[in-house]
């Protein structure tokens, strides 16, 4: 079934559940600023990455930040805990950085939001990455200990936990793709790392488990809507069928039993087509593209939804989202995803949450600052904000 239209146009009022959370995303790397202990750090000093620098200054402005997302009317908000301020040196914990954390989730608790907080969102301490970063064992477990130190020392702040962001997509953006820390183009490595990618999540899920048993676990799982680019062709819908249990199940279902929610990042929509000697083609479904050229398809995530109910798990959209410098295509973007969303809800997708990525302008990895996909505009020389006009869409439909 197709569904078409989605209502485009028609901006009927939405209803979601008593207690849904509608909130914006961020990373602590691509934020804070001045994250001196990363490996993205010393790669972006050597010239080999774009420098992040100050980024947004949300490390000394996260107080308006929040006021900001709480003015457009969110009651959630996702952050990540930077690893390499919280243990710059092996076994060395930075107190000042637990301090600093606290303070800013004990303020998002004050503003009534809750907190949906990140462990690993693509960046390792130096030390770890120096170490053979998630490549070894050694790795796993430094990252399962930094979970029970969370645990320990914050957890009673966070109210929901996701160890990974996006295990596909940085496994293939360091270790086939080679554009993230540490270049690496090698598949035998993107294997041992996405395997070690299960192994570090299913550890921090025990870990963080053996502190507060009753904390609500789950990753950031990055998740592609294939179709057959000929619908009816036998073999280019075993090409969507391969791809999508390769690419949106193998990981899920090696950590189902340590899985208390699902949280999907949804972005895109690709069709398939066999070409015979040339093996398949894979393209960007048509229509609307984002600024980054990322096809504009919202049905893809009621149909991600809808197969996500398998699991039986509560669902929670973790990212969602678009670069659209001239906000132009934001507010229709936001309301045809949560049509998608209610759609699935209505057939029965247990979802209780959205987060939209991002709540202000970022540094968006190795593309930099130019992609702006913030609800608030960021000046980056001033550092001033602006609330864009796309994000009034949250208090209509709060
Ligand atoms: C996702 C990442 C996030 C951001 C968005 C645009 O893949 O998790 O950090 O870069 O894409």
């Amino acid at each position: 079934m197709r569904v078409t239209a989605m209502n485009r146009q028609i901006e009927t009022k939405l209803q979601f559940p008593q207690g849904f959370l509608l909130g914006a995303a961020s990373s602590a790397h691509q934020v804070e600023g001045n994250n001196t202990n990363s490996d993205w750090w010393e790669l972006e000093q050597m010239g080999r990455l774009p420098k992040s620098g100050l980024a947004a200054d949300h490390y000394h402005r996260y107080a308006e930040d929040f006021a900001l997302a709480q003015s457009i009317g969110l009651n959630a908000m996702r952050i990540s805990i930077e690893w390499s301020r919280m243990e710059p040196i092996e076994g060395k914990w930075a107190v000042a950085e637990v301090e600093h954390y606290k303070k800013v989730l004990r303020l998002l608790k004050e503003l009534r939001m809750s907190r949906l907080v990140t462990l690993f969102h693509f960046t390792l301490p130096q030390w770890v990455a120096h170490a053979g970063g998630m490549e070894t064992s050694r790795g796993i477990q430094a990252f399962a200990r930094f979970a029970w130190f969370v645990a320990q020392n914050l957890g009673s702040e966070i109210d929901f936990w996701v160890t990974i962001n996006e295990p596909e997509i940085y496994a293939a953006a360091a270790y086939n793709r080679g554009v993230f820390p540490p270049f690496r183009k090698k598949n035998r490595q993107l294997l041992t790392v996405f395997h070690n990618l299960i192994r570090a999540h299913r550890a921090a899920y025990r870990a963080i488990k053996e502190v507060r048993p009753q904390a609500q676990v789950g990753l950031a799982k990055n998740s592609t809507h294939f179709e057959p680019a000929r619908r009816r062709n036998y073999l280019d819908q075993v090409a969507a069928w391969f791809l999508d249990r390769v690419g949106n199940h193998y990981f899920l279902e090696n950590v189902r039993h340590h899985l208390d929610f699902i949280g999907l990042n949804y972005y895109f929509s690709r069709t398939l087509s066999f070409q015979g000697r040339r093996g398949w083609r894979s393209e960007a479904a048509e229509g609307p593209k984002t600024d980054l050229s990322w096809p504009i398809y919202p049905e893809g995530i009621y149909y991600l939804l809808k197969d996500l109910k398998k699991y039986g798990k509560p669902i929670y959209i973790t990212e969602n989202g678009l670069a659209d410098a001239a906000d132009a295509n934001r507010r229709q973007f936001i309301y045809d995803h949560l049509v998608c969303v209610k759609k699935a809800m209505d057939s029965g997708a247990d979802v209780r949450g959205y987060f939209y990525w991002s709540l202000t302008d970022t540094y968006e990895w190795e593309t930099g600052f130019k992609p702006k996909f913030g609800l608030v505009e960021v000046d980056f020389e001033t550092q001033q904000r602006r609330i864009r006009a796309s994000a009034k869409i949250f208090k209509e439909l709060a």
